[in-house]
């Protein structure tokens, strides 16, 4: 089974999106797919046409992974909205989360819930679990690049979010030089997202990317990659032939 981070700390650069767009494309290849909503706004959970916060999710949620007593196995729900059976399954979200990130916090052991958790869906024949962050570098992100084989990081291709990818490097550094935390992480590669091929800024950033780590694929800027916001469906399956679902097809590929 292989961990996969979805991170970036910069608000709206297509962690979500990403997420949910390979997650859909490994599951579509017939593997068995996790994908854990990490952040308490939910929009992952939310996209895949889940209500975060609804009664039957209480006890059942991301909030719970992070609770010793819980079983995580209890936690994952079969993604309904895209027409596959048994392959594609998401832990949701809970508005809580939020107040869950301070009561960890204030934990002595705190860094590893979600490595604990990993280990117990290992168990049940999942290939791959893809971990959306929050957009931030909290005690959650930290937990997550803990978990994590490898780490993702889309950047949109606008001036102010390619600025981040130091700091998210930092982070991942950061884990990998303490041995108690997590040696063996490795940085899969950059997404530039929400491309614009004809905006000269756009290609100047493209250029930069490229001398800060592997390119995995370029996402241009589509409104097929938005719809699926609303549609609970990702670009991979409602527009299949679109050039951002062949990108992430073809990033899938290399994962
Ligand atoms: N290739 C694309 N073209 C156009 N719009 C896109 C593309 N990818 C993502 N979007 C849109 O951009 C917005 C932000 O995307 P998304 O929610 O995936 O980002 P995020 O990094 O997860 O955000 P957050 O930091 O809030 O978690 C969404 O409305 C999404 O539909
Ligand atoms: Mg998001």
């Amino acid at each position: 089974m292989k961990v996969i981070a979805i991170a970036n700390q910069k608000g709206g650069v297509a962690k979500t999106t990403t997420t949910y767009n390979l997650a859909a494309a490994k599951a579509i290849e017939g593997k068995k797919v996790l994908m854990i909503d990490l952040d308490a706004q939910g929009s992952l959970t939310i996209a895949t046409g889940i209500e975060p916060g609804e009664e039957r999710l209480e006890g059942f949620s991301t909030v719970d992974l992070f609770n010793p007593k819980k079983d995580p196995a209890d936690t994952a729900f079969e993604v309904k909205s895209i027409p596959l059976k048994e392959k594609l399954f998401i832990v949701p979200s809970d508005p809580n989360l939020a107040n869950t990130e301070n009561y960890v916090n204030s934990l002595d052991e705190k860094i590893y819930f979600i490595k604990d958790a990993c280990e117990v869906f290992a168990q049940y024949d999942f290939d791959y679990v893809f971990l959306d962050c929050p957009p931030n570098l909290g005690i959650i992100v930290t937990n997550a690049l803990v978990a994590a084989d490898e780490v993702i990081i889309p950047v949109k291709t606008d001036y102010l979010s390619y600025r981040g990818v130091e700091l998210i490097k930092d982070s991942i550094e950061k884990v990998k030089a303490n041995k108690r935390m997590n040696p063996d992480i490795k940085v899969a590669g950059i997404i530039p997202t929400m491309y614009r091929g004809n905006a000269n800024d756009h290609k100047d950033i493209l250029s930069i990317l490229e001398k800060k780590g592997k390119i995995l694929g370029i996402v241009k800027e589509s409104v097929a990659a938005s719809k699926g916001d609303v549609d609970g469906v990702p670009a991979v399956v409602s527009e299949p032939r679109s050039d951002v679902a062949k990108a992430y097809y073809d990033i899938a590929k290399l994962i």
